[in-house]
């Protein structure tokens, strides 16, 4: 498939210098498009090959102030952007509703619902100087179904996909016919990497094997997956897509297997 439409664009992948996120920036660089880079850790080794590259602002979404501010750097800088991918978030410990720890609610909530949705208000802003654009929030097959002792990540998720339906039909068009942002989400079921590394997949063998009986094929999903779902539904391939949260998930959502 091409991908013609992203060559010298502005896109912000926030959330970019890990797993899933640092993966699309890979395909992104091989599209030509001019890439700005969101994370907490923006100095670790495995970012050194595309350093001069993209561009890297340490942002700490959880962090109101310094969402305004890089933000406020992206718009004296590129003056706009054409895309956006929402990809930060983080899980917690599992623990049943009875046993929840607050703070580690709030964390999560911070991060995956607020974080992004001030991400996305500040994207919005930035994108509407241009005709036309398109915006991914990363969601989770968590957000579609509950999965037990995941109550914060689960609720965190579902928000998403609410947040994503809000704004597309807020941004579908504007007044006057001007400009049109398209905004979908992406809802991947377990991926290897990321929060899927070997080191985690090993530690604990009878989890990994839950994750794997969840889907109906079987098997992880990969971020190359994941990345062309993403890049689809920023392109123009999906033109007349909007407001959707598509499973990318080995057949997860669609039934119960065991
Ligand atoms: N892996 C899966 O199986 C799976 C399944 C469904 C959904 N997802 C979702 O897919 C996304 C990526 O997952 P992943 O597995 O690739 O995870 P990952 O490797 O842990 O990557 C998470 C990314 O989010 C960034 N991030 C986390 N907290 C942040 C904060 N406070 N401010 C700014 N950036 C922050 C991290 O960067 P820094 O550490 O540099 O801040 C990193 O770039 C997440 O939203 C996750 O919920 C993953």
């Amino acid at each position: 498939m091409e991908y013609i439409d992203f060559e010298d664009k502005n896109i912000v992948v926030v959330g970019g210098t890990n797993g899933m996120g640092l993966h699309l920036v890979h395909k992104l660089l091989e599209l030509k498009a001019n890439i700005i880079v969101l994370g907490r850790n923006i100095n670790k080794p495995e970012l050194n090959d595309i350093k001069g590259k993209c561009h890297f602002l340490a942002c700490d979404i959880s962090n109101s102030k310094e969402i305004d501010d890089t933000f406020d750097h992206i718009h004296d800088k590129f003056k706009t952007l054409h895309f956006a991918v929402n990809n930060a978030g983080v899980t917690a410990p599992y623990s049943n509703i009875s046993e929840l720890d607050i703070d580690k609610w709030k964390k999560i909530i911070d991060i995956n619902l607020t974080g992004t949705a001030h991400c996305l208000k500040r994207e919005i802003q930035l994108i509407s100087q241009n005709k036309s654009g398109a915006i991914v929030n990363i969601s989770s097959c968590a957000g579609l179904q509950a999965l037990r002792m995941q109550a914060a990540y689960s609720v965190s998720k579902a928000a998403i996909n609410m947040l994503t339906q809000v704004a597309a039909i807020e941004c579908a068009v504007d007044h006057d016919g001007a400009h049109s942002i398209r905004i979908n989400a992406v809802a991947p079921g377990p991926i290897l990497g990321g929060m899927n590394n070997e080191e985690n997949l090993q530690k604990n063998p009878e989890k990994t094997q839950r994750k794997l009986s969840i889907t109906a094929m079987k098997r992880f999903g990969t971020a190359e997956e994941v990345a062309n779902s993403v890049l689809w539904l920023l392109s123009q391939k999906s033109s007349y897509t909007t407001g959707v949260i598509l499973p990318v998930d080995g057949g997860f959502n669609s039934g119960k297997f065991n």
